[in-house]
């Protein structure tokens, strides 16, 4: 298992070009299950959860193959397979993508139930409502999603769920709706880029859907879907991730291949903070050359701030001049970071569904650990910003959905080196000297010497 050291302090200056979307590229690869005849995509980014996805594929009968340049040919062999396992499924959420493809074009899906999360939770209620509207027959046995459908016809389906609509659930009733009888129309559908990215990619195989970005889809059947060649999307989250390591360590940046529509929330806020923004046809260039002013933020479904950059900016509001207020509408828990932060000595406390951030002069460096994707980008973040050396263990979810983020964070001068996560690996500067601590007091001063270091990190071995 890996840790990422990181010495904070320095403005990051520099040119990045952004990745192709995870969130587009994955329900992308599943839908191409629905395809006959070869697919190829193109900016596919680099990932961990992309390789677990092409390993479900392949258990289902598909070939895959990655050139490590962003391309993916993919071609189903045999329609036969329709089982997706509990244990590669289990790895990554984003497996229930293929049972729309799956259930359309094969008519029978067997699909193991996504495991906990720990952003919330988060149900497939509204995916089974949708395909059951359809005319599957679904039940759930043994952890896993049993359908089938001889004939699906076109419904009127309401994706409408207590907390907005649903990304992939939109995509998974999309793509089981392009092969059913009639026409569909889905009302509350997800408006999310990605989701228009997986409907312009069925479009480009055949189907037949309209109202791609609104509430409303209207979906005419086909009998079948042919190959094709695709372009992922930029990836928005990541974008914007890269946007605040500029802002929080009051550095400048310009990003390419980003698409400023998409970031239209992230930027507002990123204005109200005090950052300074140049748009160019190909390009956006931030820069902070005045202190961070504080802002509420409201995760919501798209077009509102997205949440998977609110734990990002928790991390930037928790070093700016104020009081800020941080809520998510779309994973109300979904504030794992929040202690982590503390640990750097962020100022923060919850209040019912929101996070209250007092901001404070400085975070300071010290062990902290990774909950979830999004929650170790934040940690990242603040650790560009806090003094001295930082330690983000459990890095691996950051490798689900970042393509070589330390790499890319290294190239406009971060100081970050991925090291395993081993106590002799763990900064000197984190160890806690003994003079350091409380003095004995009289009635235990003829007790044993304290161990001359102690190390600030639970769980790493005290030095002898
Ligand atoms: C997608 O997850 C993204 N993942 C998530 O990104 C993202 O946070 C989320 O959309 C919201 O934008 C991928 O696209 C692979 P939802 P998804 O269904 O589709 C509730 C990341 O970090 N809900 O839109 O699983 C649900 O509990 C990941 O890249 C139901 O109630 O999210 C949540 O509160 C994390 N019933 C809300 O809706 C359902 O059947 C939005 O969930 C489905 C969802």
């Amino acid at each position: 298992m890996d840790m990422l050291v990181i010495r904070g302090g320095m403005p990051l200056r520099g040119t990045l070009a952004v990745s192709g979307a995870k969130n587009a590229a994955l329900p992308i690869m599943a839908a191409a299950l629905a395809a006959d005849g070869p697919v190829v995509l193109h900016n596919v980014p680099d990932l961990v959860d992309v390789t677990t996805l092409a390993r479900v594929l392949e258990s289902l009968g598909m070939s895959v193959i990655q050139d490590g340049s962003g391309r993916i040919e993919l071609e189903t062999l045999s329609h036969d397979p329709c089982l997706a396992d509990y244990e590669l499924v289990r790895r990554m959420r984003a497996s229930v993508c293929v049972l729309g493809p799956l259930l359309g074009r094969r008519k029978r899906a067997c699909v193991s139930l996504p495991g906990g999360c720990n952003i919330g939770h988060r149900p497939i209620d509204l995916h089974l409502k949708g395909l059951r509207a359809l005319g599957a027959e679904i039940s759930i046995e043994r952890g896993y999603v049993f359908a089938r459908a001889e004939r699906l016809r076109g419904a009127q389906i309401y994706l409408g769920g207590p907390f907005g609509s649903t990304v992939t659930g939109t995509c998974n009733v999309m793509s089981a709706a392009v092969f059913a009888e009639g026409v569909t129309t889905i009302s509350a559908a997800a408006c999310e880029p990605e989701v228009i990215d997986v409907g312009n990619f069925l479009n480009g195989l055949g189907a037949r859907i309209q109202g791609l970005g609104t509430p409303v889809l209207t979906i005419e059947g086909v009998e079948r879907l042919h190959g094709g060649e695709h372009t992922v999307i930029p990836d928005r989250i990541e974008a914007a991730t890269l946007l605040m390591a500029a802002a929080i360590t009051g550095g400048s940046l310009r990003l390419t291949n980003v698409c400023r529509e998409h970031l239209a929330g992230v930027l507002d806020v990123l204005t109200a903070t005090g950052a300074e923004l140049e748009f160019a046809p190909d390009c956006l260039r931030i820069s902070r050359p005045g202190p961070l002013r504080p802002a509420d933020i409201t995760a919501l479904p798209y077009p509102g701030i997205p949440t998977d950059v609110q734990a990002q900016f928790t991390a930037l509001l928790a070093v700016a001049q104020g009081i800020s207020i941080v809520t998510d509408k779309v994973f109300p828990d979904r504030f794992l970071h929040i202690p982590e932060l503390m640990r750097l000595g962020a100022s923060i406390r919850r209040e019912g569904a929101s996070a209250i951030l007092q901001g404070v002069p400085q975070l300071s460096g010290t062990s902290v650990m990774a909950s979830d994707l999004r929650a170790s980008a934040a940690l990242v973040l603040a650790a560009l910003a806090a003094e001295g050396e930082t330690v983000v263990r459990r890095i691996y979810h950051l490798d689900r959905g970042y393509d070589r983020l330390e790499r890319k964070l290294n190239a406009i001068g971060a100081e970050i080196r991925r090291v395993e996560d081993r106590p002799e690996n763990m900064p000197a500067s984190l160890q806690l000297s003994a003079d350091e601590l409380p003095p004995p007091t009289a009635d235990c001063s003829d007790g044993p010497p304290p161990p001359k270091f102690l190390s600030r990190s639970p769980g790493v071995r005290h030095a002898e």
